[in-house]
């Protein structure tokens, strides 16, 4: 089976990284770069960006669409800082070029700044189908859109802010699982039926449509304690996928604070990718 994409929260340990980190600066920042793209490079963005827009008008969320329809970036590689001027405009945030994964708490701080810390490397053409690291494409395509949806845009600020304090109170691992099965891999039920939202969906070819039509996986309604308790696995397909029904909810769900919540699930056992548990909401495509 095809592998999920890795993201920043889980790995920014991982030895050996791809990108030249050797001229970032202090927050781990550098320059896009962009005129040494090769046009070989904007060729195979726009093979990818054709093989993802013949799926997502059917399995991905409808804030993720109109947004992607308005940034028009079908042609190449886009400019971040074309993009950053769009988005500030819309919500206040604005993209930064890294060279890859970068530590959890670079990372956090700037998410809580309204940073959105992009690769700005590609993948190489025989990794078109999965990439061990995420690039600029899983960066831009899967990430980007969504950070125009208002209420959106207020989660992952939210979710920075949070990390940093899941930071003090010790609870990184607990957390990094919210990331992973919303911001990375979450769906979405609305009237026309399940949609992805999360960038790990939207960004690859295999796992848009496993989560989305697949009869294996298990869907869940979103469940915070349930979810902060749920492992994860980073190297196939999703067994679990927790369900919202919409950002309003998700924001709503993560507002309260989690401290309490972090001393609990503490000494609580974890739950398995593949467990059900008892009081489980399961959600039927
Ligand atoms: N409410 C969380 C806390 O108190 C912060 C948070 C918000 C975390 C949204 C993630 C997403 O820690
Ligand atoms: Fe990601």
């Amino acid at each position: 089976m095809e592998r999920s994409i890795l993201t920043a929260v889980s790995n920014a340990r991982q030895p050996r990284l791809r990108g030249d980190y050797s001229g970032a600066r202090t927050d781990h920042t550098v320059e896009q770069n962009w005129s040494a793209y090769t046009a070989a490079e904007h060729s195979l963005w726009r093979k990818l960006y054709d093989r993802q827009m013949r799926l997502v008008p059917q399995y991905a969320c409808e804030e993720f669409l109109h947004t992607l329809d308005r940034l028009d970036v079908s042609g190449g590689i886009p400019r971040f800082e074309a993009i950053s001027r769009k988005l500030r405009r819309a919500t206040g945030w604005e993209l930064v070029a890294v060279p890859g994964l970068i530590p959890d708490l670079g990372f956090f701080e700037h998410l809580a700044n309204r940073r959105f810390p992009v690769t700005n490397w590609l993948r190489r053409p025989q990794e078109a189908e999965y990439v061990v690291e995420p690039d600029v494409f899983h960066d831009f395509f899967g990430h980007v859109p969504l950070l125009f949806d208002p209420v959106y845009a207020d989660y992952m600020a939210a979710y920075g802010a949070g990390g940093l304090k899941a930071a003090r109170l010790d609870s990184l691992k607990h957390l990094a699982r919210l990331y992973w099965y919303t911001v990375e891999f979450g769906l979405i039920r609305t009237p026309e039926g399940l949609r992805g939202y999360g960038a790990g969906l939207l960004s690859s070819s295999g796992e848009l449509l496993y989560a989305v039509d697949s009869a294996e996986p298990r869907r869940v309604k979103f469940d915070l304690e349930r979810l902060l308790r749920t492992e994860y696995r980073i190297d196939r397909f999703q067994d679990t996928y927790f369900v919202i029904d919409g950002f309003e909810q998700l924001i709503a769900d993560t507002a309260p604070d989690f401290t309490p919540v972090y001393e609990r699930i503490r000494r609580m056992p974890p739950i398995a990718p593949d467990e059900a548990t008892w009081d489980d909401v399961v959600v039927r495509r």
